[in-house]
């Protein structure tokens, strides 16, 4: 007989087609399988942002709608926005990152803007850029108002040029 024929297979029992030293290996590759599948999805939960309501990337509840006076501007620190309510009434949920370079801006009431302490950019109450580099409006979140508390969703940024009074939300 000739090296390297192909033999039968005599640790099969008769009438299978997979030996044992196959289904062993298949089930070491299917252990192994499971095993890198458990790792990287604990490992992607991880890393997966932290969504807490009450603090920046969940949902934080402001409080009812008469607290907040026309023409204030509020900070949620732990939310990392600012609530401010428009002379009309409406609400926007502005966010603190500058459209820069991303540093923390401030409020200050007077004279009445946002102010990035990075490069200078100013914003006014509605978030439009007054003052240069920052190239577009500050970033709004999303308001919901439930029994008339109004909540704000720092789950997603949404970004916008410039204000558009269809962006206020009321009560
Ligand atoms: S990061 Fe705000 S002006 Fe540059």
């Amino acid at each position: 007989m000739a090296k390297n024929t192909p033999q039968p297979n005599q640790d099969a029992p008769a009438g299978t087609t997979v030996s044992r030293r196959d289904f062993l290996s298949l089930g070491a590759g299917a252990l192994g399988l499971i095993g890198f599948l458990q790792t990287s999805s604990m490992a992607l939960e991880f890393l997966a942002p932290r969504r807490v309501d009450g603090e920046f990337g969940g949902v934080v509840t402001v409080g009812s709608a008469e607290s907040f006076p026309p023409g204030s501007v509020t900070e949620f620190p732990d939310g990392r926005f600012f609530l401010a309510r428009a002379s009309d009434g409406g609400f926007l949920a502005i966010s603190r990152r500058c459209t820069h370079l991303g540093c923390a801006v401030s409020w200050h009431a007077t004279p009445g803007q946002f102010a990035c302490p990075c490069h200078g950019s100013h914003f006014d109450l509605r978030g439009n850029v007054e003052n240069p580099p920052a190239p577009r409006a500050l970033d709004t979140y999303p308001i919901t108002v439930r029994d008339g508390v109004l909540l704000v969703d720092t789950a997603q940024a949404r970004q916008r040029d410039s204000f558009a009074p269809e962006q206020l939300v009321y009560v």
